[in-house]
């Protein structure tokens, strides 16, 4: 596969939608089609350039790389749909708790990699996690990967962690808004103002990522850097620790990675 190649997305939804843009903005890709059951909904993206006036069939027909962006319980659906469109073509799935195993059992002349982006593909940041199936060649890893680069960061993974990875990095925007939102009534409670407050947080958020990334040093150094003897962040540290905070978060990635698999064991039992 190489750069410049042709693009379907399959249910251009919220990440199907975010990731054309993704496509059209990297100015890498020939052409990048995008379908969904509601095509009105498709005006936006069609004046980006993405070519909108094609079904399923016909965008997968066209494509040299098929992205299915359906929710899961609509994914078998649609892989019956194009399945001898997509025969020794390479699709990338997106959906939560579908395995490859169920994917190849559906279409088993197609080669499959499954992906969990995040949110944070609507701003070109999104963590992504791949684990490419049975037949991918290393020069469909790369055509993969050079998608999911316009998308933001990624890195591959064995398929046994994606439900973990589902409970973490895929579920994990929505624990960070809440974590935000209540830093900002934080700030608020403390006489800031709300938008200040919000800003101040969530830039905060994301300076502190940086550093952790950049710097690669470990937790207890870098709050080191923060931490007096006796001063202001220790009775902030000690409030949180006494709340269990850490326990909280493990439980909450636990939970969603418990509930990822049984979704996936339903899922797999029911196709
Ligand atoms: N949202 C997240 O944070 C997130 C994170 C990681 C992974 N994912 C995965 O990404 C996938 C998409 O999630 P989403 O949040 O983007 O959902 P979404 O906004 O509901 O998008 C799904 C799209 O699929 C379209 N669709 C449904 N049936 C179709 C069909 N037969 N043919 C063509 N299009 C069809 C829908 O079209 P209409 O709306 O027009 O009916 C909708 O636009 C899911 O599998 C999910 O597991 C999501």
């Amino acid at each position: 596969m190489r750069v410049g190649m042709k693009v379907a997305i399959i249910g251009a939804g919220t990440i199907g939608g975010a990731i054309a843009r993704c496509l059209v903005e990297s100015g890498q890709y020939e052409t990048v089609m995008a379908t969904r059951r509601n095509a009105r909904k498709l005006s936006d993206l069609e004046k980006l350039g993405v070519v909108v006036d094609l079904d399923n069939r016909q965008a997968a027909e066209s494509a040299d790389l098929v992205v299915l962006a359906v929710k899961p319980s609509n994914v078998l659906e649609v892989v019956g749909e194009i399945r001898n469109k997509i025969q020794s073509k390479v699709v990338l799935s997106l959906a939560a708790a579908i395995s490859l195993k169920v994917l190849e059992r559906a279409a088993p002349q197609t080669r499959f990699v499954r992906a969990m982006p995040n949110i944070a593909v609507l701003v070109r940041s999104s963590f992504t996690a791949y684990s490419p199936g049975s037949g991918v060649t290393s020069e469909d890893k790369r055509g993969v990967e050079e998608v999911l680069r316009t998308m933001g960061v990624f890195a591959e993974v064995e398929e046994k962690h994606m439900d973990a990875v589902t409970g973490l990095s895929g579920s994990l925007p929505a624990y960070l808004f809440t974590i935000v939102e209540a830093l900002m009534y934080a700030g608020i409670k403390v006489g800031l103002p709300r938008d200040f407050s919000l800003k101040s947080a969530a830039q905060t958020v994301l300076g502190s990522a940086k550093l952790i990334l950049e710097t690669e040093k470990h937790f207890a150094e870098l709050k080191d850097m923060v931490v007096t003897p006796g001063g202001v962040t220790i009775e902030g540290i000690y409030e949180l620790e006494d709340k269990r905070i850490r326990t909280a978060i493990m439980r909450a990635v636990e939970a969603a990675t418990h509930k990822s698999k049984k979704i996936a064991e339903f899922l797999g039992q029911e196709s």
